[in-house]
């Protein structure tokens, strides 16, 4: 059994470089055979997590959600939603999890609530300008009667993010009509989500990712849009940093951490999320957006690096989620880089090119100084898969007017079983989405068995990243900057980490000689005939001079 990291002086904090896996419980297991993933199916499956070598699991929401965005639209923060389970299963799971060594990091959604939210429905059936309106933002439309929206401002998910009700004003909803955005510049909001941290600490969990972090604090006067405009009506506002210093004080009560969900370009902005009275972590986003290209990718490495450093807290480094189009498939196009805006049907994928890159991927990011996150199915390297255009839910594609595919794709129920029904998800029915044909190939149980599946080299890589303190942050050393990069030819990346490490990736499109070594420690891919990295490919050396 694996012991929860001690995290004492002589080592670093855990969340510094841990390895965490994100569960989407509604397609990571069925253990009730109804077609939707649920904590029993994640409490069944706790051996292979542990056995794959992670420290954390964050769960995407598991409360009460009519399921508007996947989940993303809460109804009640402190219930379960009966399709997941209960609130003493998630109490189990969570002490379960913990039993084996594994911490859990629960998802809290503070820039909007669902429409069936309690408030929510206390708001409708309130007269305009009454203080349950406050919690929203409530606003009369313009134009001679009312009809057109408050402003000009485009949701996330396209179109207007406003909805006109039956009394005539309008509400905001920066993602779906589903989900009303709060006031932050109401106490009763700030309040009941500083309860709700609490709740859920309370609860054993030791951390909270925090959706769309960047997003909660409005301009009051909700003005129109106007390109340039500094500070950004809506994003990335100044008040939010006296929201996240008090959220750190009540993390810091229980040794909580935070990981946020900061889509921002500029990393001096970026990097003030991340002082030290306010987030621990936050995703990086411009990894996982970066093409498959040395140049860029080293950019984007000495970059994050550069802009985490002078807040002492450490990197993250993610290739996928639940939001953006799977690794095997991003790497297998044209366009390597991931870019909302740009998704559209039927790219053309080569996917064997694809996995090939993300094998060396993993290799890459899991060999980086920081934290590092895993989306299920990763590890079985799944491709994003096509879904029949009616069984698509995700509210992106619908409010695409059905142009965008939306991110069901990557959505899809996991296999387990090559030989059972639905691939082994568990279910007796047919899942909630519809798994393509060949997803039993990429079955859990056969690729624990075969030395060369994408699960066993991240079960190797995790074990390795685990055992070689190389690979771990240094205690004391806030920046946790060890990657010192080694003079290589063009389209080689190749940096030693601590105790000799080395990782090298070869994107020069022809196979290159290894630095000078002592050890191979793990390739993607076996070396070709005359000791030469093939391209797309990476590997981990030891030196012991
Ligand atoms: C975040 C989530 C995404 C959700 C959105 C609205 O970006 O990751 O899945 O749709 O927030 O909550």
């Amino acid at each position: 059994m694996a012991a929860i990291r001690p995290t004492e002086a002589t080592t670093a904090p855990w969340w510094r470089d841990a390895a965490i896996y994100q569960v989407y419980v509604r397609s990571f297991a069925d253990g009730d055979g109804d077609g939707t993933g649920d904590l029993a199916g994640v409490r069944a499956r706790l051996p292979y997590l542990v056995e794959l070598g992670v420290d954390a699991l964050w769960f995407t929401p598991w409360y009460l959600s009519p399921l508007a965005d996947g989940g993303y639209d809460v109804a009640d923060y402190r219930v379960i939603d009966p399709a997941f389970g209960h609130l003493a299963e998630a109490e189990k799971l969570i002490a379960e999890a913990r039993e084996l060594g594994i911490r859990t990091i629960v998802d809290i959604v503070p820039n909007h609530v669902s429409d069936r939210h309690g408030w929510f429905r206390a708001a409708l059936a309130a007269a305009p300008g009454s203080p349950e309106r406050e919690l929203f933002h409530f606003r009369e439309g313009r134009g001679e009667n009312g009809e057109i929206p408050p402003n000009d401002w485009v949701s996330e998910f396209g179109g207007t993010p406003w909805t006109r009700i039956d009394d005539g004003q309008w509400y905001l909803h920066l993602f779906a009509q589903g989900q009303p955005d709060l006031n932050w510049a109401h106490p009763a909001v700030r309040q009941e989500h500083e309860d709700v941290l609490r709740f859920w600490f309370e609860r054993g969990v030791a951390g909270v990712r925090i959706d769309s972090a960047a997003l909660l604090a409005k301009d009051p006067a909700l003005p129109d849009f106007v390109k340039g405009t500094d500070p950004h009506p809506y994003v990335d506002r100044d008040e939010l940093h006296d929201i996240y210093r008090s959220w750190r004080a009540i993390a810091d009560r229980y040794d909580g951490i935070f990981v946020g969900e900061v889509w921002l370009p500029d990393s001096e902005r970026f990097a003030r999320y991340l002082r030290p009275d306010e987030l621990h972590t936050a995703f990086n986003f411009n990894f996982l957006a970066c093409p498959w290209d040395p140049g860029l990718l080293r950019s984007a490495i000495d970059d994050t690096l550069a802009e985490h450093a002078p807040v002492g807290a450490p990197a993250t480094w993610v290739l996928c989620n639940h939001d953006v189009t799977r690794t095997v498939t991003r790497y297998g196009r044209e366009e390597t880089g991931f870019d909302f805006a740009a998704k559209v049907f039927g790219t053309p994928t080569d996917l064997e090119l694809g996995t090939r890159r993300a094998r060396a991927a993993a290799l890459l990011s899991l060999a980086l100084p920081g934290a590092v996150y895993l989306y299920q199915g990763e590890e079985l390297g799944l491709p994003e898969a096509d879904i029949p255009r009616d069984r698509i839910e995700d509210p992106m594609h619908l409010r695409s007017g059905g142009v965008d595919p939306g991110r069901d794709g990557c959505r899809v129920p996991l296999p387990w079983s090559a030989d059972e029904p639905y691939a082994g998800f568990g279910s007796t029915v047919e899942p909630w989405l519809p798994q393509p044909a060949a997803w039993a190939s990429y079955a859990a149980d056969e690729q624990g068995t075969d030395p060369g599946s994408m699960l066993t080299l991240y079960r190797e890589a995790l074990r390795l990243r685990r055992a070689e303190p190389g690979f771990a942050a240094t205690p004391g050393e806030t920046s946790d900057g060890r990657l010192n990069w080694l003079p290589s030819a063009p389209g080689i990346l190749a940096f030693t980490r601590t105790h000799g490490l080395i990782c090298v990736v070869n994107l020069s499109g022809s196979p290159a000689p290894l630095p000078e070594h002592d050890e191979i420690l793990l390739t993607s891919v076996p070396l070709d005939g005359s000791g030469l990295l093939p391209d797309d490919t990476a590997a981990w050396l030891r030196r012991k001079r």
